[in-house]
């Protein structure tokens, strides 16, 4: 009875579809009091004065919480630069500024929603406007207003690669290919807005039910603001709509805890609950990195790649997020997977009065590889290469050293994923390369002039935390039953965000019991029921999650062969260490395991409306091993069209730290009537050697080589690069000269 390789439903399926699963903004509890946030609105400023007392003294107003009331006014993912709530009264240094329109000054706790919400407008607060930083690549000049004085500089974190000697090959290559290139905000506009209900449970624990990546990560950050041990805090994740990076960092829960834990100390231990808006969801959380860069490549007359230099900025916005992880991940990616004997990359994040950067699928690899991608197909052009062919030439291969000084680890498949990508995009292999017949023009029809073109990117994705970052997966395994295995419970804090992975684990956990899926049991995102998992990000969840069951089904076994009943074991997976960036060359272990990534896509530009439709991509992942094939599909197809988002249609407007598009009315993300017209997923499995069954990660590899392959379509298609995005018809239009 396998379990592995096969599609069974999901575990979650019926709930979701039924409208029975409920989700943080569905929970509710007798008692609850509503909580609104007042958000700064304001970019930039100090706040000198606050009064709550109008708030306070409404009726049914139960209480107004301020900076005075957080007991460690900081918090943050990687650096706790960020106030929970800004305002005057508190002990830590700068909390009383503001940064970004959506810094948060007080919470106000009510009988309803709308007494809430009418209190908190009722809160005068006093600011003193400062300069606003808009543009990053102002915010690293040294005259530029700073976010933190005490800094001395905006810039927050900087990285160095330096192998081999790239301005002296660029001088000797035959050909130079220089760029300058920008990417986008984007919004992940996940279908459940931040929400959540925060209660003392019944062993006095303050518990937040939320929505989020990494039960533990937000148990230690809710528990360093309140000054309490973790063991005090309890954090359950029920039903997750949708996160893509966006619920790594802290939103509601936080504020949430502190709100029930302030209450309670007052002798009202009643639960909290908030919903944010769309439009608090959109000015609340982070976004994508807005990346700038400036790069040359050079290359032999024969295509092969000698030199590449990179210099980097990522606008961070008001606070870090995980803005020096996406960056030590673009400036890996930037090159591409290639082996490029010459390279120079200088990359810096840097604080402005933006939203804030952070996490989001692909995690730095879609902005950096659009550069990598989009510099060698401009190549392949300016030498008359083929761009599969000029990849051929030049892809990573095992022993191959990256731009770290590095190999990646065993179990390359690029060639396979170009080689699969490209026969079934219509290219055929002969002794001189790869070759692709000129897109075919549909027929001229008056008032219709349309124009096709295809275009070719490929990639790779780690899988796991990189550059050193502490990685481990807990789990264990419980069997009962007397004479044979009747019930097996697994427990695992793994996220379930609405990618599959519970229904994953339970798959991986019966076939390493050689038992039938209906006998496992999940206990899952209850801190007081799991240990550390680790996040649902990084690709990783399967890899990490399938490790850590295999090893505590294993043990498990043993013990039920030895005859202990229950039979439980409990297991940490740790992979292979991987190591930072040194200082001045970037020499490092990047990540222990990768995915595999080839993708084309056929376009039609309108070229009077400026409209471009894609009509079919092809993309070839190498997962390793399907654990769920369905669930990969959905994987690759949600991937693509979130890309198709990011390349042709999110247009996120800020104008001086203020979002001019907070709605999805203003913010178009894609509907049926957008996304590709065709989308063939082709599934390869050249297994990791460390992968749990042979799997790695792909839930974000899908996303990265979208952009750079429309990209190129559309170039053959107009004649015009794009070298920034997304390709709104005002943007293809100018760039066809038809626009002023
Ligand atoms: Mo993801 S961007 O690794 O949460």
């Amino acid at each position: 009875m396998p379990s592995v390789g096969t599609s069974p439903a999901r575990a979650d399926a019926v709930a979701k579809v039924s409208g029975t699963a409920l989700y943080p903004g569905d929970i509710n509890r007798p008692g609850q009091l509503h909580l609104k946030l007042l958000f700064a609105r304001r970019p930039h400023a100090v706040i000198r004065a606050l009064d709550t007392s109008r708030a306070e003294a409404l009726p049914g107003v139960v209480a107004v919480f301020t900076a005075k009331d957080v007991p460690v006014n900081e918090y943050g993912l990687i650096l706790p630069d960020q106030p929970v709530l800004c305002g005057p009264g508190s002990a830590n240094a700068g909390a009383d500024r503001v940064r970004f329109v959506g810094d948060q000054v007080a919470l106000v706790v009510a009988e309803s929603e709308v007494l809430a919400a009418y209190a908190r407008d009722l809160i005068r607060v006093e600011y003193e406007d400062l300069p606003v930083v808009s543009d990053a690549r102002q915010a690293i000049e040294p005259e530029s207003p700073l976010l933190f004085p005490e800094k001395g500089t905006n810039v927050f974190c900087s990285y160095r690669i330096r192998k081999g000697d790239a301005v002296a090959a660029l001088r000797q290559a035959d050909v130079v290919v220089e760029g300058e290139y920008h990417t986008p905000l984007q919004e992940h506009a996940y279908l459940q807005p931040e929400a959540g209900l925060a209660y003392i449970d019944d062993q006095g624990r303050i518990t937040v039910v939320v929505a989020g990546q990494w039960t533990h990560e937000d148990q230690e950050q809710i528990a360093h603001s309140l000054g309490l041990p973790r063991d005090q805090v309890r954090v359950i994740y029920p039903a997750i709509g949708g996160a893509f990076g966006g619920r790594e960092d802290m939103s509601v829960q936080i504020v949430l805890a502190l709100a029930a834990w302030r209450l309670h100390q007052r002798g009202i231990s009643r639960p909290v609950k908030t919903v944010w808006s769309r439009e608090e969801s959109i000015i609340g959380h982070h976004k994508r990195h807005v990346f700038h860069f400036r790069t040359r490549w050079g290359a032999t007359r024969t295509g092969r790649l000698m030199a590449a230099e990179v210099d980097i900025i990522q606008d961070g916005g008001a606070y870090a997020y995980t803005s020096t992880k996406v960056l030590g991940n673009a400036t890996l990616m930037c090159t591409g997977p290639y082996e490029i004997p010459n390279v120079a990359v200088d990359s810096r994040s840097v604080y402005t009065n933006n939203l804030p950067g952070g996490a989001f699928r692909g995690f730095g690899g879609p902005q950096g590889l659009f550069v990598a991608e989009t510099q060698m197909n401009k190549l392949a052009e300016r030498l008359g290469i083929d761009p599969v062919e000029i990849r051929q030439r030049n892809l990573l291969t095992e022993g191959a050293l990256l731009s770290v000084g590095t190999p990646l680890p065993p179990g390359i498949s690029l060639q396979q994923v170009l080689e699969a990508c490209a026969e079934r995009s219509g290219w055929k292999r002969s002794a001189s390369g790869w070759m692709r017949p000129p897109a075919r023009q549909p027929e001229p029809r008056p008032g219709r002039n349309v124009r096709r073109g295809k275009g070719f990117a490929c990639g790779f994705k780690n899988v796991g935390f990189s550059f050193g970052a502490p990685e481990k997966c807990w789990a264990t395994v419980e069997l009962r039953g007397a004479t044979e295995i009747e019930e097996v419970t697994v427990r695992h804090a793994g996220a379930e965000v609405g990618q599959g992975a519970h229904t994953a684990m339970a798959q991986m956990a019966a076939e390493a019991l050689g038992l039938p899926l209906e006998k496992v049991h999940l206990v899952v995102s209850d801190t007081a029921e799991t240990d550390d998992s680790g996040s649902a990000s990084a690709s990783r969840m399967t890899f990490m999650a399938g490790n850590a069951i295999l090893g505590a089904a294993q043990q498990a076994l043993a013990k039920w062969k030895a005859e202990e009943r229950p039979a439980v074991a409990r297991f940490v997976y740790r992979p292979p260490a991987t190591t930072p960036y040194a200082p001045d060359t970037g020499q490092s272990m990047p990540n222990f395991a990768y995915g595999y990534v080839a993708e084309s896509a056929e376009v039609e530009v309108n070229t009077d409306t400026g409209e471009v439709r894609v009509l079919n991509v092809v993309c070839a992942n190498d997962v390793g091993r399907a654990i769920n094939p369905q669930q990969v599909e959905g994987q690759i197809e949600g991937a693509i069209v979130q890309a198709h988002g990011y390349a042709l249609l999110e247009n996120f407007v800020m104008k001086d730290g203020q979002v001019l598009t907070p709605h999805l009315s203003t913010y178009l993300i894609p509907t049926a009537l957008d996304i590709p017209g065709h989308v063939e997923s082709l599934i390869l499995e050249h297994p990791d050697p460390q992968g749990p069954f042979g799997a790695r990660g792909m839930g974000e590899m899908p996303y990265l080589p979208y952009t750079p392959a429309v990209i190129a379509a559309v170039r053959e298609a107009t004649g015009v690069w794009f070298d920034e995005f997304p390709l709104t018809a005002e943007r293809v239009l100018r760039g066809l000269g038809k626009l002023d």
